[in-house]
């Protein structure tokens, strides 16, 4: 069948008009995105100091906007979404103080384990910390690196419950101006079973709101009034979810992970499974476990990016992997103050 001249020109004209609505749509992609990153700017109070920034800012935030969504599309037990470090590379992220606070152990002298002759069968099927109230609220380290110090002070205000009865928040920012052997370094990192030895030896520590927190290295003022005291602390026996599992049923334990994954950058919610890092470098603190309606065993972590990152500030990550170092390394340095 010869082709008129009629159908030819319906062809060209539709292939014309297809690539033209094609080209119509990504520009309508582009301007409801450079929208997106106008409400998202609005929203975090991000302010760029001109175009050029604005523009390379816009292609980062548009990359991570489409690499979120395609990782929801796909089949996973949680989600991501834009949050806070949206116009951040995978790259900047993990360069960024934020994630970069915990300095792993150095010098790791062996510590008597509490818990090991706990029976797997005594333990509770789930556990919560945020209902036998010795949690308090999601804080946020802003750009400080001081994971560690939150992390600590995650434990001890959860120990300092279990053993007075009383939750009482406390002070980061001691931990931040003050203590300053070992690895810790205000801003600039350092490493949970360090700030306990400092609690130790400092006396205990103050209230939050007698010390607030600033977000920067600090001069220490001294005289400030201990209110929370521990003994001691122990670590965990390294990468055993089961040891890490006994200590969780008695009280809530720093832990460290590799919070570099973009995955973890852009965590929503659900159970984090899946390949990550195991290169330690943020602290946070497990709370609780429990499993899902589908069998899935987690981990209840809090963490210190302030409540608009992860489930209101919390993440959920897969407990008992194949792994023995755990879900991002987490059973790797475990450990928890002692009244
Ligand atoms: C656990 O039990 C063993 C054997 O009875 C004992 O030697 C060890 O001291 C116990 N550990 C703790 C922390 O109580």
């Amino acid at each position: 069948m010869a082709i008129t001249r009629a159908s030819l020109l319906a062809i060209l004209g539709c292939l014309c008009f297809c690539s033209s609505a094609l080209g119509a749509r990504e520009l309508n992609d582009d301007l409801s995105m450079v929208a997106r990153h106008e409400g998202w700017m609005a929203e975090y109070g991000r302010v760029y100091k001109d175009a050029a920034e604005k523009a390379e800012r816009f292609e980062i935030f548009k990359a991570n906007a489409k690499f979120i969504e395609s990782f929801n599309a796909g089949n996973h037990k949680f989600w991501l979404s834009i949050n806070q470090f949206a116009d951040l590379s995978n790259d900047e992220f993990r360069a960024t103080k934020r994630n970069k606070g915990f300095i792993p152990n150095k010098v790791k002298v062996p510590t008597e384990f509490r818990y090991e002759n706990m029976s797997f069968d005594a333990l509770p099927a789930t556990m919560d910390w945020r209902t036998k109230g010795a949690v308090t609220p999601i804080k946020d380290q802003g750009q400080c690196g001081c994971c560690w110090a939150f992390s600590a002070v995650a434990a001890t205000e959860g120990i300092v419950k279990i053993s007075t009865g009383n939750l009482v928040s406390l002070s980061e920012q001691e931990l931040v101006d003050c203590d300053v052997h070992g690895e810790d370094q205000g801003c600039e990192g350092g490493l949970m079973d360090d700030a306990f030895k400092f609690i130790i030896k400092n006396g205990g520590l103050t209230k939050e709101s007698s010390y607030p927190y600033a977000g920067a290295d600090g001069k220490c003022k001294s005289g400030s009034d201990s209110v929370a005291t521990i003994t001691s602390y122990e670590d965990v026996p390294t990468n055993d979810e089961g040891a890490l599992m006994k200590a969780v049923a008695s009280q809530p334990v720093s832990v460290a992970v590799d919070g570099g994954d973009m995955t973890f950058q852009f965590y929503s919610g659900g159970v984090m499974t899946g390949s990550c890092g195991t290169d330690l470098d943020h602290g946070i603190a497990a709370i609780g476990y429990g499993a899902t309606s589908d069998g899935t065993k987690y981990w209840l972590m809090k963490n210190s990016w302030g409540t608009t990152w992860g489930e209101n500030g919390y993440l959920r990550m897969e407990k008992d992997i194949t792994d023995k170092k755990g879900m991002c390394g987490l059973a790797m340095e475990p450990s928890y103050p002692t009244a």
